[in-house]
């Protein structure tokens, strides 16, 4: 594909994910229900299921030979990432949409052979949208974001939740060096927030590829550190665990937790 091709195809996401944040703002209006899935910290609403349903449709009708992973299953079975491949989280942040009403996201990352192409990530009631074409910048309402600069361990803020604290206390030492810890409880926005800048780095023991594929190509835009735990690549194909940082802050984590 060509990169006017590609710009075509960024060009469409974002305006398909502008509505869909307007559909999402006018359903929390009305009533919808609410489901738990695997147990009582992981819910998932008639909201989540109609947006990924509005991309399917968009997708099957304009890109046909496309390929769809969304989280609530009603794309294809994706089990290798040959071809274009839209990875999206309808509503990312599910348990702040619920509880919150503000501090979702709908998250999308387009891969083609492997390679992630497209980035887009919409907090809806913010009204920020957050997206990044290959080799052509990340940018936030339309305004570019800048590479990512040096900075220290004591000037970071670092975001990871208490639970991964309790799991990992090596985390303790990020907590004590850092300027300040956060949580926000939608990993797509904090992977945004450490490509803008807003945070140095996000730890999490448990994504699934939806919840990170748009940050990761934000990330590569601004000389972001996306990998997982351990160091390794990340497939985007199953579950796995991320720590998404500046790439200063990068090493200090990677030093302080494994020493290497
Ligand atoms: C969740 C959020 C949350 C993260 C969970 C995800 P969902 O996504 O991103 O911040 O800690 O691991 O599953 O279920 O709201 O789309
Ligand atoms: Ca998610
Ligand atoms: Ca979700």
């Amino acid at each position: 594909m060509t990169q006017e091709q590609w710009q075509s195809i960024y060009e469409t996401a974002i305006s398909w994910t502008k509505e869909a944040g307007e559909s999402i703002r006018k359903m929390m209006d009305d009533t919808y229900e609410i489901h738990t899935k695997v147990n009582e910290h992981d819910l998932v609403t008639d909201v989540d299921r109609e947006t990924e349903l509005f991309f399917k449709n968009k997708i099957n009708e304009k890109y046909s030979t496309h390929r769809i992973m969304g989280e609530e299953g009603l794309g294809d079975v994706v089990d290798d990432l040959d071809g274009t491949v839209w990875i999206i989280d309808p509503i990312d942040g599910t348990v702040n949409f619920v509880h919150q009403k503000c501090y979702f996201a709908i998250s999308i990352g387009v891969f083609h052979e492997g390679k992630g192409m497209v980035g887009i990530i919409y907090d809806v009631m913010a009204d920020e949208i957050f997206t990044a074409l290959n080799g052509e910048g990340a940018f936030l309402n339309e305004e570019p974001l800048p590479r990512l600069e040096n900075v220290t361990m004591n000037e970071s803020l670092l975001s990871f939740n208490a639970g991964w604290v309790m799991k990992d206390r090596r985390l303790e030492a990020l907590v004590n060096q850092s300027r300040g810890i956060r949580s926000y409880g939608a990993a797509s926005l904090e992977m945004a927030y450490v490509a803008c800048g807003r945070i140095e780095a996000y730890i999490s023991f448990n994504l699934a590829p939806w919840d990170m594929a748009g940050g990761y190509v934000l990330l590569e835009e601004v000389g972001g550190i996306a990998t997982n735990y351990e160091g390794n690549k990340l497939t985007f194909l199953n579950k796995d665990t991320l720590l998404a940082a500046n790439p200063a802050i990068y090493k200090d984590i990677m030093k302080e937790i494994h020493g290497k």
